[in-house]
């Protein structure tokens, strides 16, 4: 990569999410998108119209470009394995979009292969970059609340349930709730505690309608090596459904930190009353710290945000709960970190 230019990059699929990342793209210098690509062709066409940059018909052509340093995957999750390994393969960073892989053999594979490249992997795990989930993070790392030993995270919305047209409603191509979205949720809750869950319980749902073959109402519970532990709930149960409901509580040994709603703040309480507000409760640019995050590490200043080992994690312990919820037994994990 030419560090006199700002890192190229190209966005493989163009749907929801992807809009997200252009419009990050936009506000920044230090990464410019060259080119599109899509299996909806007519949709990866009017996209790059808007943008003002390449399309191209296949992947193949995306990575034959010289100006292409960084690809953004954008694509349903089933796809996540075979585009990120031709990514990697043609010698560019990637940033996936979460989760890394739908099997932990497929995310241990995607890791090693960066690794042997020296390349930049990273996984949108966008909730790592909210002003909010890193104040919280910030308030247990500094020792101000003692040892954490509770998380609650809950993550309500009509989001959740698409329409049925949905791919995210087949297991098949999503992997199921916990690995579609509980990997948000359930990454939060390791990076806060330090340490990796090592035993996982589940219990789902089908509430919106019996014939959903997810779980959209589900409760993933943690156990760590430590003996704390954290619940965490993501479900379409708020109202109105357009409505985005997120509540964190970290429970320590010296305090509490919590955030209910974005006006309230973040706060931080001991004995002894109220120790820290934090005014911005709200998310922030997360797309924009996500990017710029992503850009910094391709450029060889700063490590990757998640650790790769973290995401691979996370698809570790939505496989986990997904076992969880079809047996119905708490599922313990040898080695946890
Ligand atoms: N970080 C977040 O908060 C967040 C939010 C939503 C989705 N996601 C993730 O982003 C990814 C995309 O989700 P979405 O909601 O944008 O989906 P989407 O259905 O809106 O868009 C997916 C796009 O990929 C295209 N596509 C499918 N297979 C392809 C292939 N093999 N090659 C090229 N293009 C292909 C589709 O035509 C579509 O345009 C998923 O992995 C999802 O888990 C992350």
């Amino acid at each position: 990569m030419n560090d006199s230019r700002a890192l190229g990059v190209a966005i493989v699929g163009v749907g929801g999410i992807a809009a997200s990342h252009m419009a990050a793209l936009r506000a920044m210098s230090i990464a410019r998108l060259v080119c599109v690509q899509d299996m909806d062709r007519a949709r990866a066409g009017a996209v790059a119209n808007e943008q003002g940059c390449a399309v191209e018909d296949q992947l193949a052509d995306v990575l034959a470009r010289d100006d292409v340093d960084a690809v953004i995957v954008c694509t349903p999750n089933l796809t996540h394995q075979s585009i990120g390994t031709a990514v990697l393969e043609s010698g560019r960073h990637l940033l996936m979009e979460k989760p890394l892989a739908m099997t932990v053999e497929a995310a241990q594979q995607l890791a090693a292969l960066a690794a042997e490249r020296g390349l930049t992997l990273a996984v949108g795990h966008s909730h790592r970059f909210s002003a909010q989930s890193r104040a919280v993070h910030d308030v247990v790392a500094s020792g101000e609340i003692g040892a954490p030993r509770f998380a609650r995270i809950v993550m309500n919305g009509g989001w959740i349930w698409p329409g049925w047209q949905a791919w995210v409603l087949d297991p098949a191509v999503s992997g199921g709730h916990s690995l579609h979205n509980g990997v948000h949720l359930t990454d939060l809750a390791a990076w806060w505690m330090g340490e990796q869950p090592d035993t996982v319980f589940a219990r789902g749902q089908a509430v919106t309608s019996r014939a959903l073959d997810i779980a959209d109402y589900l409760v993933i519970e943690l156990g760590f090596p430590s003996g704390a532990s954290a619940v965490c709930e993501v479900s379409r149960g708020e109202r109105p459904r357009k409505a985005s409901y997120l509540e964190f509580t970290v429970v320590g040994t010296e305090g509490v930190v919590t955030r209910n709603w974005d006006a309230d703040g973040i706060r931080a309480w001991q004995e002894e009353g109220l120790s820290m507000w934090a005014p911005d409760g709200s998310a922030g640019d997360v797309f924009v710290a996500e990017l710029e995050s992503f850009a910094a590490s391709a450029r060889g200043e700063s490590a990757v945000v998640p650790p790769v080992a973290d995401a691979v994690d996370a698809v570790r312990v939505a496989a986990a709960a997904e076992e969880s919820l079809h047996t119905g037994r708490l599922v313990r994990r040898e080695g946890a970190r």
